[in-house]
């Protein structure tokens, strides 16, 4: 009786050990800490800001009353017509002045130097920029605040109220 009790122990344990042979040194690699390709990032605990990340407006009327913190220099123009080319003119038109292609098979969008275009606020363009408008699509993803006010100078170029070489 007791032979085979300790027999059946040792059957057991060579089951899992076995069994822990088997499985962990091939799948160890498997189960980590590391977060994988396909996973979201962890979420932030509660309460925290993620370090660098100044809390932005929530929407674009919230936008609205921000003030333009980038100088609209001969380099924040240079930068802020290069994302325009990039970006705007498929459908705001090259100069800005609509006509782009798009517009061919989506609301065209507007001349950028309309009138009610010009009497907006710098911050109501940064938030167009980045929620976009009532057709337009948010065009912000991977410009950091300041690229986005470097086009809000650039627009503002267009529509006249900087000149092209900056101030
Ligand atoms: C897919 C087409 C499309 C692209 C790309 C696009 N826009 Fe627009 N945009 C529109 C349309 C359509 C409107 C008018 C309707 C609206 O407000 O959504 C508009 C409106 C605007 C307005 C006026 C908003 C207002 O209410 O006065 C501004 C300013 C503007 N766009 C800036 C930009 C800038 C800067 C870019 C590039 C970063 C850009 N747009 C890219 C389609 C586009």
């Amino acid at each position: 009786m007791r032979e085979s009790f300790a027999l059946a122990m040792t059957l057991a344990a060579a089951a899992v050990s076995l069994g822990a042979c088997r499985y962990d040194w091939v799948t160890d690699m498997w189960f980590q800490p590391a977060i994988r390709s396909e996973e979201d990032p962890r979420p932030e605990p509660e309460h925290t800001i993620p370090l660098g990340v100044v809390p932005g407006p929530a929407d674009r009327d919230e936008a609205e009353s921000l003030q333009n913190p980038v100088r609209a220099d001969a380099a924040s123009i240079k930068h802020g017509a290069a994302i325009f080319q990039d970006r705007c003119i498929g459908c705001h038109g090259r100069e800005g002045h609509g006509g782009g292609p798009v517009g061919k098979f989506f609301p065209p969008a507007p001349d950028l130097a309309y009138a009610t275009v010009k009497a907006r606020s710098d911050g109501y363009i940064f938030g167009t920029i980045t929620f976009g408008g009532r057709a337009m699509p948010p065009m912000g993803d991977g410009l950091t605040p300041h690229d986005r006010w470097d086009v809000v100078n650039e627009v503002r170029v267009i529509q006249g109220f900087v000149p092209p070489e900056g101030r």
